[in-house]
């Protein structure tokens, strides 16, 4: 029950590095299952889902070993479980990604259904609609989902709405699927692109991912292999937007700038002067902050896990911008914590007029999931006085010491245990 105290009113300057990427992690370790051979991830991030993912697979009967520096190997020799039991999957939905490779490879899977979150009621049914189109059969007891086939069999996949852990799932599940699978409509996000590279690195044969079609020609067996996952574009727009808001000038390393093609852009558009490296970006806070209104998309699009950190900043600027949240029915559970610091916030449905600058004042307040808890330390960052954080396991669950991270770039915020 760690709490975060931030004192704001801090400039920030001097280098932050990036970590892992959460989100290509977590399919990453989850497609080691598809194999009896070791896979060696690296630039693994050490945060809390990580470790619960670890917790899936070895309750799958797979070995992981965590080592210093991001490393993780896992070697699923031989599963002796196909259960990813309730405990874990309530703890992270992300649980739900060892359903493809499981049915895959040992033809049955039982998964505990992982049911609402803080955000959205977020259901699987396109999921489990494509693993049927695949053969397999699907039933719900006892909030668990049953899947069996004999060996899937390669399909056509139309995605109603883009999804990403959906997209994830077929395409590892159809690595191993008899024929070809073409998945339409399918999500673009770098993540997937990452998934396919070490996915190809084991012997698949996929073509398109990273675009809306994506061919897997499935194959008999896959092998080990070694990957290294690209850096937490997430984790890179919440400092770009810490600078923003807290003032100074600061550079972020080992990042992908061109993951991150649409929030720069907006970034920028705020008046946030950006300049851009390879994998570095060198980020000056402006005098006075634009008002820009943002809607959230799929990749390429504006990144809905970027859109609460923006409203901090929106909060700053001169005049109103509006931020239109199209992913989830309901991710604005920032914005009472972000009136009660004195953000003028007004909210209809999946909108939220935000209008600044107004002077936020340190407060006690509450995280209610990652994106918020991150959006909370950035108003903490502008704020008045002092801010205190509670529920930060939220944090903890997607960003690597965060805390620490900011100290060194000169924030006053400690972490109380
Ligand atoms: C992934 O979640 C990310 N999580 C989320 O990041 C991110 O917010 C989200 O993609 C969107 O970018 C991981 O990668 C582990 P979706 P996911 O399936 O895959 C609906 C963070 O902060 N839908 O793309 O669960 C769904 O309800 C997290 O790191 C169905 O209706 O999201 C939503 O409205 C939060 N049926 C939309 O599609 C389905 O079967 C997009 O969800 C699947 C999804």
């Amino acid at each position: 029950m760690d709490k975060i105290r931030i004192v704001g009113g801090r400039p920030l300057e001097g280098t932050v590095r990036i970590s892992g990427a959460k989100n290509a992690s977590l399919p990453d370790l989850c497609a080691a299952l598809l194999s009896a051979d070791p896979v060696r991830l690296r630039n693994v991030p050490e945060v809390r889902d990580i470790r619960t993912m670890g917790r899936v697979l070895t309750a799958l009967g797979a070995e992981v070993e965590f080592r210093v520096g991001g490393e993780v190997q896992v070697h699923a020799g031989r599963l002796t479980s196909v259960e990813a039991p309730y405990d874990l999957v309530k703890t992270m939905r992300a649980s739900v990604l060892a359903l493809g490779p499981l049915l895959a490879r040992e033809g049955r899977a039982r998964v505990s259904m992982p049911g609402g979150c803080a955000i959205g009621a977020r259901p699987i049914d396109l999921h489990l609609q494509a693993f049927e189109k695949m053969g397999a059969t699907i039933g719900v007891e006892h909030g668990y989902v049953e899947a069996r086939a004999e060996r899937l069999r390669g399909a056509q996949i139309h995605f109603d709405t883009v999804t990403v852990t959906g997209t994830e799932n077929v395409l590892m599940a159809a690595c191993l699927a008899e024929g070809e699978t073409v998945i339409h409509n399918a999500a673009c996000e770098p993540e997937i692109s990452d998934l396919a590279e070490l996915l190809q690195a084991m012997g698949a044969r996929i073509r398109g991912a990273g675009t809306p079609t994506v061919q897997i020609e499935g194959v008999a067996a896959l092998h080990g292999a070694e990957h290294t996952v690209i850096p937490d574009r997430i984790e890179t727009g919440t400092f770009v937007a810490a600078c923003a808001l807290a003032g100074g000038e600061i550079e972020v390393r080992q990042c992908r700038p061109d993951h991150l093609r649409a929030v720069i852009d907006k970034f920028r558009e705020t008046g946030v002067r950006i300049e851009e490296g390879p994998d570095n970006l060198r980020v000056r806070a402006p005098r006075t902050l634009r008002p820009a209104h943002v809607t959230t998309l799929p990749y390429p699009g504006f990144p809905t896990d970027m859109q609460a950190q923006y409203m901090a900043l929106m909060s700053q600027a001169s005049g109103s911008a509006t931020i239109t949240e199209t992913i989830f029915e309901n991710r604005f559970m920032h914005v009472g914590e972000l009136q009660r610091m004195g953000a003028n916030v007004r909210e209809n449905g999946r909108v939220a007029v935000v209008t600044g600058p107004t002077t936020l004042s340190g407060a006690p307040v509450m995280a209610t999931d990652l994106r918020a808890s991150a959006c909370l330390v950035l108003a903490g960052l502008a704020a008045q006085g002092e801010t205190v954080i509670d529920r930060v396991y939220h944090l903890d669950r997607g960003y690597y010491r965060i805390d620490e991270k900011l100290r060194g770039l000169g924030a006053d915020i400690e972490r109380l245990s």
